[in-house]
């Protein structure tokens, strides 16, 4: 059946790329893309959305005849602290916003990005499962955990499709991310290639699970093509895809940049990546829909830098300047 896409948070770091895969996959007429404000360059079609507008999400659902919703509109981990009263608001009101149209005009699937911030104190730090204690610390967690049960609650009450993925710290070249606790891990790259200093946030042994954009993208389609009977976890799928350290990552980019410089100056964000589990066991994922990541840090460095000194090399220096 022919799919009709509407995916909410487009300029985001996941969300850019995301909407550029589904408009692969799909056909450009057959996505419509959605933000706060328009994106310059933007190809395809754009509509401005403010994901607590109820009103405004089912104006667009209905003008499209939408038949999938992505809704990757989120304030995160480091991001949330500073508000946290609003951060509750923005993350559950749009989510709810997204359930509700859905429901209302029988969406055939919803996606619904969770995060490995749902963990916390009481679950193992190592290989931490599916269904690990939910004990997050921050309102970015606490508003990802409240939320898969809501997207579980609509499954089981209403029939709704809502799938989700508990996805690590994402890494991408194409895309810059925002308020994460995870950011460093994009940021050091730039660092690298404009060889510049890079002031890590975190101390150096703070192993946190990550992934690659591209993986991260394959598994968001690889669940969401995968036939319902097959989908036996209705809150979120653990995925994992490689855990390492900021150290090493610098031995790894000190292989192409044996000059570069690093100094540690961690902040409150060390606390939240304290918390947070080292490694992911996602063997759920693999039975239910056979995820398996490809990138480990090695193909991980080498892409990045790559892509990123080819981007440096057609002249602008901000990294904001050059989504896609
Ligand atoms: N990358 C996110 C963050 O750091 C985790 O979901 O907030």
């Amino acid at each position: 059946m022919e799919a009709i896409v509407l995916v909410i948070g487009a300029n985001g770091q996941l969300g850019s790329v995301l909407t550029a895969s589904l408009q692969h996959k799909f056909g450009k007429d057959n996505v419509i893309a959605s933000d706060l404000k328009y994106r310059e360059n933007f190809k395809g079609i754009f509509e401005i959305i403010d994901a607590t507008d109820r009103d405004r999400i089912q104006e667009v659902v209905v003008k499209y005849k939408i038949t999938q919703i992505y809704h990757l509109a989120a304030i995160l981990s480091a991001k949330g602290e500073e508000t946290p009263l609003k951060t509750w608001d923005l993350n559950m009101r749009t989510l709810f916003n997204v359930l509700e149209v859905s429901r209302i005009n029988n969406i055939n699937k919803v996606f619904f990005p969770s995060s490995i911030a749902v963990f916390g104190e009481g679950a193992p730090l190592d290989q931490t499962s599916n269904t690990a204690y939910l004990n997050p610390a921050t309102v970015y967690g606490i508003s990802k955990a409240a939320g898969e049960n809501w997207a579980q609650y609509y499954f089981l009450k209403y029939g709704l499709d809502v799938r989700s993925i508990r996805y690590p710290g994402v890494i991408g070249y194409q895309s810059m991310p925002g308020g994460g606790t995870t950011d460093y891990a994009v940021d050091i790259y730039h660092k690298a290639v404009l060889e510049e200093e890079f002031s890590c946030f975190l101390k150096e042994n703070t192993t946190l699970p990550m992934i690659f954009m591209e993986d991260a993208i394959r598994a968001t389609l690889e669940l969401m093509d995968a036939p319902k009977e097959n989908i036996t976890i209705r809150t979120s799928y653990n995925i994992a895809g490689i855990s390492f350290s900021p150290a090493e990552m610098v031995t790894e980019i000190r292989k192409l940049y044996p000059d570069f410089k690093v100094k540690y100056e961690p902040d409150f964000r060390q606390e939240i990546a304290s918390r947070w589990p080292k490694s992911i066991d996602d063997s759920v994922a693999e039975e239910d829909w056979g995820w398996q990541a490809e990138f480990d840090l090695e193909a991980i460095t080498s892409t990045m830098i790559q892509k990123l000194k080819e981007k440096y090399k057609t002249g602008s220096k901000n990294p904001e300047a050059f989504i896609l």
